[in-house]
């Protein structure tokens, strides 16, 4: 068992801490100036926002990490044997890893050692992971980096094939263009031997989508609107909760869950840190995210457009998701 040389100092950390906290002041006052007004959803995953995704996930309406779950414990198996053996395994927002276990363990059946790089903004849940991970598997060599894709991307070492695991449909929260400049970036990075893993949720029909993004037990709700409990809480704002609610829409034209706050009600809220009062109308709506929705020809064709070939594909038995195994075009 193994782990890495911590990825950051506490003095990076502190530091990191504030560009984060003045890069949010910028996007809030920015967002919220705009027409119409916008907070952009990097900014849900505080402590509470992380706690309350991993709830989203366990929820009956939220199927995309069941589905995924589904796919790797059926198909990790054929996954890793497309993996170079050499390859170091690199995740994109590993989160709690939980599913990446499962693939884990499927190299760790096949070679003796694996190298692993969970990346993850969330210092602490990035730390937590490694610890667990490196004490779970004799033979994996875990190093943690703590930066955000780009950074993490740059960062990354070029020696050995790399093998990039991007779950959980994380790519549905970049705009189509962004989504294919993203990947065009990582078809450079893992050429010529390497290869990336992408799990994406696929079109389907509004109502099971909306539910998804609209839960019976309103959790998606309060991990919406916990944006604004961060703002009153990070940059001293008095957003009162009970005069805003949680809209999903699915726009099936586009092929996007959007997401809202809605102001209930004709309203002004005090942002000091950022020296704004913004103005709300009754029924306006800041949009908070969107989460893409693809078909699989609309995978193929972004897969092109990036510089992949398309090596390999799983969908889950009830068709909701797909597991894309990409090979940079030779
Ligand atoms: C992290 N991301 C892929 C989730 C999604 O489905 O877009 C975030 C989320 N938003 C609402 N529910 C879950």
């Amino acid at each position: 068992m193994t782990t890495g040389t911590p990825v950051v100092s506490g003095l990076e950390r502190a530091a990191g801490r504030e560009r984060l906290r003045d890069a949010f002041a910028r996007d809030v006052r920015d967002g919220l100036t705009a027409q119409p007004k916008r907070l952009a959803c990097r900014w849900f995953y505080d402590d509470e926002g992380s706690r309350l995704f991993e709830t989203i996930c366990e929820l009956p309406e939220y199927y995309l990490t069941r589905a995924e779950q589904e796919l790797l414990a059926e198909h990790a198996g054929a996954i890793a044997a497309r993996l170079p053996r050499d390859a170091t395994l690199v995740e994109l927002g590993s989160g709690n890893a939980a599913k990446t276990r499962l693939l884990i363990e499927a190299l760790l059946a096949r070679q003796r050692r694996l190298r692993y790089v969970p990346i993850d903004i969330a210092h602490d849940a990035l730390d937590a992971t490694a610890r667990a991970l490196a004490a779970s598997y004799a033979g994996l060599d875990v190093r943690p980096l703590a930066a955000d894709w780009e950074e993490a991307l740059a960062a990354l070492g070029t020696s050995g094939p790399l093998a990039v695991l991007w779950l959980g449909s994380s790519i549905g929260n970049l705009t189509r263009p962004e989504a294919a400049r993203f990947l065009a970036r990582v078809a450079e990075l893992v050429a010529p031997r390497g290869r990336m893993l992408c799990g994406i949720d696929l079109r389907k029909d509004r109502r099971t989508l909306e539910a998804a993004y609209d839960d019976a037990s309103g959790v998606t709700a309060r991990f919406n609107l916990n944006l604004l409990v961060r703002i009153n809480r990070e940059l001293g704002a008095d957003f009162a909760l009970d005069g805003f609610l949680h809209r999903a829409v699915y726009e099936e034209d586009r092929g996007r869950v959007a997401m809202y706050v809605v102001s209930r009600r004709a309203q002004r809220v005090r942002i000091p840190a950022v020296g704004l009062d913004v103005v709300f109308d009754a029924g306006e709506a800041v949009h908070t995210e969107d989460s893409w929705k693809y078909s699989v020809p609309e995978i193929d064709a972004l897969a092109a457009q990036a510089g992949f070939d398309v090596e390999a594909r799983w969908l889950d038995r009830a068709g909701r998701f797909s597991e894309t195994l990409l090979v940079p075009r030779r």
